[in-house]
């Protein structure tokens, strides 16, 4: 196995020997590092997003350019003429480039269309979608915005364009209809498909699938999302699906529909989770939350509906109930990151969360030794690795999510092979990480049944979790998910690209 792992060197030389002179432009709308006015000067933030953590060493290794959203409020004062900055600030080694959106552009773009219109369309947690007219046409105006921007930083050559994310559907047919010629277009959606039911409530469906159909390559994190897209398609526009094949063709043009499930770099993360930052971390929690020999159960979010936070809060209740012998025996810390916060639903869904996390700690907590801590700040990386490695359970019971790399950022820092994870059977991580303890997050009773399993499981077992799921993350670390991207995509400029011969799971 060793041979073919892939890490950030092969992806370096990959890209040097197999792009040529090929750019490699990432379109999303987040951007790696964000620009504020702060109390003593600018400050430069990382963002709370799977998809920057995800995407940043491999622009690291590829080097090439990043187009964003400059949303921070110092943005404008820290680029170029050309909008451009290279970054990271402190060790350059790839460019953004911001694109500037008006408030009223982000808010329907962003917030409206994309936020509260396909994201809980995707995510089918029994959030009502928002559709308005409005928004869809912000949306356009948008993605048109960041197609001139990437056919600037195109030139004249060659050019993979990869673009993230639900934020940009229609962009890759309109980068089409540009005609620049060069451009290899594939496309990331970082979150859930849904079945083609649930799509029909789009009211612009066959627009956006036009637009998706754009691209040359169109990459989800699991099959069942390509399977719901291919039938969405077939149900929705006129275009030729190949099952078997996973192709759709529509206008002459052909998009390969592959899973490409996202990972973390499992070697950096394992190597700065055993930092001297990390250790003077993990002392400060220590110092803070007064453990006192009780165990610690973690949650790490983004505060978002998609995480079922309040589930959670009330798993934890129906388990102190349920079994007295637990009570003040075990601490919950729940770090909350602020996201989103101006939508109704968002307020309503932090609102649930703080009336439960008091419900509860009256309950269940005493003066001084609570049964639940709720932080609702962004932390950085230090601060989360330090929980990771404190904690004996890592609690993910997200309602939907594409992915969830936060389950497989506590096993990479997770050396000592300690420590539980409980995952919901509705992430794509649970369909890798058959280790950790599943369970359907919208049964209350199931999570807290699994919370008990996680603290009474003996050391041995898991260690033995613990290492298949660190070794299987090892290997499908985020540089196989872009090496296999990029693979498909080279294949796709040889006139003479063998279908057959390049099956589903010869990509895998
Ligand atoms: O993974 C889905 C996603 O929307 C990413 O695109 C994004 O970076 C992350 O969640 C956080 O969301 P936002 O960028 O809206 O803060």
């Amino acid at each position: 196995m060793e041979h073919n792992l892939w890490t950030r060197e092969r992806l370096l030389e990959f890209c040097e020997t197999r792009l040529g002179g090929c750019k490699f432009i990432v379109v999303a709308n987040r951007e790696p590092y964000i620009h504020r006015h702060g109390p003593t000067g600018i400050e430069c933030v990382t963002p709370a997003s799977g998809m920057a953590t995800a995407l940043h060493p491999v622009l690291a290794a590829t080097g090439g350019t990043w187009i964003a959203h400059g949303g921070g409020d110092a943005d404008r004062e820290t680029v170029d003429a050309h909008n451009r900055l290279q970054v990271p600030p402190e060790n350059p080694q790839y460019t953004l480039r911001r694109v500037w959106l008006t408030e009223e552009q982000e808010q329907g773009f962003y917030y409206g269309m994309a936020n509260e219109g396909l994201w809980p369309l995707c995510h089918i947690t029994f959030n009502r979608p928002v559709f308005r007219p409005e928004d869809w046409e912000h949306y356009r105006e948008v993605n048109e915005l960041f197609a001139d921007a990437v056919i600037e930083e195109a030139g004249d050559g060659a050019a993979i364009v990869f673009i993230q994310d639900y934020h940009f559907a229609l962009l890759p047919r309109i980068l089409k209809q540009r005609g620049h010629g060069k451009l290899i277009i594939a496309q990331f959606w970082h979150i859930p498909w849904p079945n083609k039911e649930v799509f029909r409530a789009f009211p612009w469906g066959e627009e956006l699938l036009d637009g998706m159909l754009g691209n040359d390559l169109l990459g989800f994190h699991v099959r069942l999302h390509c399977q719901n897209f291919r039938d969405t398609v077939d149900r929705v526009i006129e275009a030729r699906v190949n099952q078997d094949l996973s192709l759709i063709t529509r206008g002459g043009a052909d998009t390969l529909i592959r899973p490409f499930p996202i990972s973390i770099d499992f070697a950096a993360h394992e190597r700065d989770s055993q930092s001297p930052e990390v250790e003077a971390a993990m002392e400060r929690w220590r110092e803070r939350l007064h453990l006192d020999g009780r165990k610690l159960g973690l949650g790490i979010e983004r505060l978002d509906y998609t995480k079922g936070i309040p589930s959670r809060l009330q798993a934890i209740d129906y388990f102190l109930a349920k079994h007295p012998e637990w009570r003040g025996k075990v601490l919950f810390v729940q770090i909350a990151a602020p996201s989103r916060s101006s939508l109704p639903s968002y307020q309503m869904e932090e609102a649930a969360v703080d009336a439960l996390y008091e419900e509860i700690n009256a309950k269940w907590g005493t003066p001084g030794a609570p049964a639940i801590i709720l932080l609702k700040q962004h932390h950085g990386p230090a601060d989360m690795m330090a929980l990771h490695r404190l904690c004996d359970v890592l609690l993910v019971n997200a309602l939907h999510d594409g992915m969830n790399l936060v389950a497989k950022e506590f096993a990479a820092s997770r050396c000592d092979e300690h420590g539980v994870l409980l995952l919901s059977r509705f992430t794509g991580a649970w369909r890798e990480l058959g280790e950790a303890l599943s369970f359907n997050p919208f049964a209350i009773h199931e999570i807290a049944d699994a919370l008990r399993m996680a603290l009474e499981m003996d050391e041995a077992e898991q260690r033995r979790r613990m290492r298949r799921m660190r070794e299987h993350i090892r290997f499908n670390n985020v540089y196989r998910w872009a090496g296999k991207i990029l693979t498909a995509l080279l294949r796709f400029d040889l006139p003479e690209f063998d279908y057959e011969s390049n099956d589903a799971s010869a990509l895998d």
